[in-house]
């Protein structure tokens, strides 16, 4: 009898490893990352298994930022049994666009090795930079089950390549990051060489879906719908999609444009405050050649960044409107200017019941709309502030869609295409981004 029942459960073992095997060597449709909400920074941040023995790291995630970049300093080069340092000369380098690196005259160390390749990497937050040298290890990230609700088993991609920091390091990222996680569409950025470690099967696509709490993980996913938060609906069915636009670093000649920037940029044309356009100076929302001027996503900002008379604008036709005539102003909190008193505003399933604000893209079908859980800031129990930052008049993008506003509405970016789809409010349909369960 008992050996029966070890029969079984080792027929159970069997067939559950082999079961675990055949789908991991099967080729993903999408692998996924958690994204939590830092609740000190407001940053946003993921988990990413990385090396030999794997070991879970936190990282910053950067839809502008080119490629992964990890601290070295750590010791992680000489921790990992499958780290390699990328030679002058090989794939990786060509890959990460790298420049061979010069004799170094230290001991070697990391950020000291002859015949390495460098390239530029930056701190997003102190928007500080320098070269890093190029490594390869192997990463490690949850596939999604076979109905796509939920994390399926987990898939080893082995030579990802990787900047190995050592100039600038992580100061003002939150607690415990040790890098970024670069969304970029470059071939170094995460989304293509997934799609590259699979053949091609997996697409050159991502969807985030930002958690608005940081007691829950929203989520990110790569490769091609369907895109299942909750409920075993397919919310990619809901987006709208806006075309991506390139854009190049400001040069000193204001006709000779310089390198694409890897940032997401998109066409904004105009901002409705309840279905009505705010007079914005239509120059400030086209793209120059400088790479100054037009519209841009960031994970990295927490809240929309508006060039200052678009602000203003914005603000003048909020307050302007008969729900706002009735709210007290409050003190402003920093980093927001307008603040008012929560006890007369009422509260609904969209958050604080204010004047929606919506963006547009191609047309008024193409709109981006916020409601009050997107473009209000409780900043205590009582004051809620209109959650934008005024940027000053001297912007480089003159609108950046910051976190707060990308929170709760599954963001898609499709390289593909080169578009970038969105659902507008999952609330909308009572869901929210960390009902996910990886
Ligand atoms: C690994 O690197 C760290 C930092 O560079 C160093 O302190 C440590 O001694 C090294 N360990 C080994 C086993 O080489
Ligand atoms: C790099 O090469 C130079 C000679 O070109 C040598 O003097 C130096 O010690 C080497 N540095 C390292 C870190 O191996
Ligand atoms: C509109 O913005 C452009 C670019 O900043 C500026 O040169 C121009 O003077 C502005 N026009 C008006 C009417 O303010």
């Amino acid at each position: 009898m008992s050996s029966l029942r070890n029969s079984i459960v080792l027929l159970f073992f069997i067939l559950s490893t082999l079961t675990i095997s055949t789908t991991a060597q099967s080729k993903p449709r999408s692998l996924i990352l958690p994204l939590t909400k830092d609740r000190a920074t407001n940053q946003i941040l993921t988990r990413l298994d990385l090396g030999t023995p794997q070991v879970s790291r936190k990282f910053i995630v950067d839809v502008a930022g080119r490629q992964l970049w990890l601290d070295c300093y750590s010791g992680f080069s000489n921790s990992s049994s499958t780290y390699r340092l990328a030679r002058c000369g090989s794939a990786a380098c060509s890959v990460s666009k790298a420049d061979c690196k010069s004799p170094c005259f230290l001991p070697p160390q990391p950020g000291c090795f002859n015949n390495s390749c460098t390239v530029l990497t930056r701190n997003p937050i102190r928007t500080t930079g320098g070269r890093s040298e190029v490594a390869l290890d192997t990463v490690s990230l949850h596939s999604t089950s076979t109905s796509g609700a939920r994390g399926g088993p987990r898939i080893s991609i082995p030579n990802f390549i990787f900047a190995c920091e050592t100039v600038f390091g992580l100061d003002n990222l939150a607690a415990g990051v040790e890098g970024a996680l670069g969304l970029s569409s470059e071939r170094i950025g995460l989304p293509s060489q997934i799609s590259t470690a699979f053949g091609g099967s997996l697409r050159r696509e991502f969807a985030l879906c930002l958690p608005s709490d940081s007691n829950f993980d929203g989520v990110l996913f790569f490769g091609a719908a369907p895109y299942v938060i909750a409920n075993r609906v397919d919310y990619s069915t809901r987006f709208k999609y806006t075309r991506l636009v390139k854009n190049y670093e400001r040069t000193a000649s204001p006709n000779v444009p310089g390198a694409e920037i890897p940032a997401y940029f998109v066409r904004i044309t105009s901002i409705l405050v309840s279905e009505s356009p705010i007079p914005i100076n239509s120059s400030l929302l086209e793209f120059r050649r400088t790479g100054i001027g037009g519209s841009a996503i960031s994970t990295v900002d927490p809240y929309t960044i508006l060039d200052s008379s678009i602000y203003r604008s914005l603000v003048r036709a909020f307050e302007s409107s008969e729900t706002m005539k009735k709210v007290k102003k409050a003190a402003a909190v920093a980093p927001f200017v307008n603040c008012y008193e929560k006890k007369d505003l009422s509260i609904g399933r969209m958050g604080l019941e204010v004047p929606k604000i919506s963006l547009v893209f191609e047309s008024r079908e193409v709109k981006w709309d916020l409601f009050g859980e997107n473009s209000m800031v409780d900043v205590n129990d009582d004051v809620t502030c209109l959650g934008f930052v005024d940027g000053g008049s001297d912007t480089t993008s003159s609108i950046v869609v910051g976190a707060h506003q990308i929170q709760d509405n599954l963001v898609h970016f499709d390289l593909h295409s080169s578009r970038m789809g969105f659902t507008n409010s999952l609330l909308l349909e009572g869901v929210r981004c960390s009902l996910f369960h990886v």
